[in-house]
């Protein structure tokens, strides 16, 4: 089978050669297969955003390699990436312009990887196309097309932009605790909504949370990430039944760490 992304030995290093030099990820080799969604975990600091910038090309890579769809991207710029790979973060106001209408955030969103331009105007034709992917969301935003997102709450932000970041059926989906910023009840509407959204396109999806449960029960396979090396990789027929103490031992044998309360949440 073909691999969507295949990462190589990715080592990132900070501020290396002085005194603040931090290794942050140390030699990481990960291989996603087509329509995997897979969960990321680890504690803070563990390099989760990290390797994350380094597929989207936020960060260079110095040592190691990065293939898509088989093609070495490792120098890559992130615009050129933009086009297969798309990105949705913690906070809201990242993933949609405020100041711009529904639908012209929609619009801009058939415009990835085009050059935008000036032209923001949206296509009269377009709309009903716009509709009907809102509708899918079953928030009621396809009645606020022409409403600004700045209006919107952070849950119905989120949601556009998950729209926004699938519109044009990307061959990687990133996600960095795109529900962290939101309420439990929001929360769980995205993280259905994410999971509804990447099934039916079938979408290759890399999420980071840092919710066990939500790790164990969003997705097709579970990674985790410890002091910038993968020390859990739990396939989709052992995930289906794994719990969260199932995972805590699992990291405690492979990491020989002890898994600090203040690392992740746990819901216990
Ligand atoms: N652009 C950067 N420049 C310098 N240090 C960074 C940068 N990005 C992340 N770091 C450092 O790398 C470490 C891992 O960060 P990060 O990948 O954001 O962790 P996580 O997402 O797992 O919480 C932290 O110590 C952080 O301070
Ligand atoms: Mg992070």
């Amino acid at each position: 089978m073909k691999s969507v992304l295949e990462i190589e030995n990715l080592h990132q290093i900070f501020e290396e050669g002085t005194v603040n030099e931090n290794h942050v990820l140390k030699g990481v080799d990960l291989t996603i297969n087509p329509g995997e969604f897979i969960t990321i975990i680890g504690g803070n600091g563990a390099g989760k955003s990290t390797l994350l910038n380094s597929i989207a090309g936020a960060l260079p890579t110095k040592i190691g390699k990065i293939r898509l769809n088989n093609k070495d991207i490792t120098k890559q710029s992130i615009i050129k990436r933009a086009k297969s790979i798309s990105r949705v973060f913690q906070d809201p106001k990242l993933g949609t312009a405020v100041r711009l209408t529904v639908e012209e955030n929609l619009a801009l969103a058939l415009k990835r990887g085009q050059n935008r331009g000036f032209g923001l105007a949206v296509k009269f034709s377009n709309r009903p196309f716009f509709k009907e992917q809102l509708k899918t969301l079953n928030l009621g935003l396809e009645k606020r097309l022409t409403t600004e997102v700045g209006l919107l709450s952070g849950g119905q932000r989120q949601a556009i932009t998950l729209l926004m970041a699938t519109l044009q059926r990307p061959d990687l989906i990133l996600l960095d605790e795109h529900t962290a910023a939101l309420d439990p009840k929001t929360s769980k509407t995205v993280m259905d909504l994410t999971e509804k959204l990447i099934f039916d396109q079938q979408l290759t999806a890399f999420m980071v949370t840092h919710d066990m449960e939500n790790a164990l029960q969003y997705g097709t396979r579970l990674i985790m990430l410890h002091q910038g090396r993968i020390v859990v990789d739990i396939p989709a027929e052992k995930k289906k039944n794994l719990t969260i103490n199932q995972l805590m031992d699992l990291f405690q044998q492979s990491s020989g760490d002890e898994l600090k309360d203040d690392q992740l949440l746990l819901n216990t």
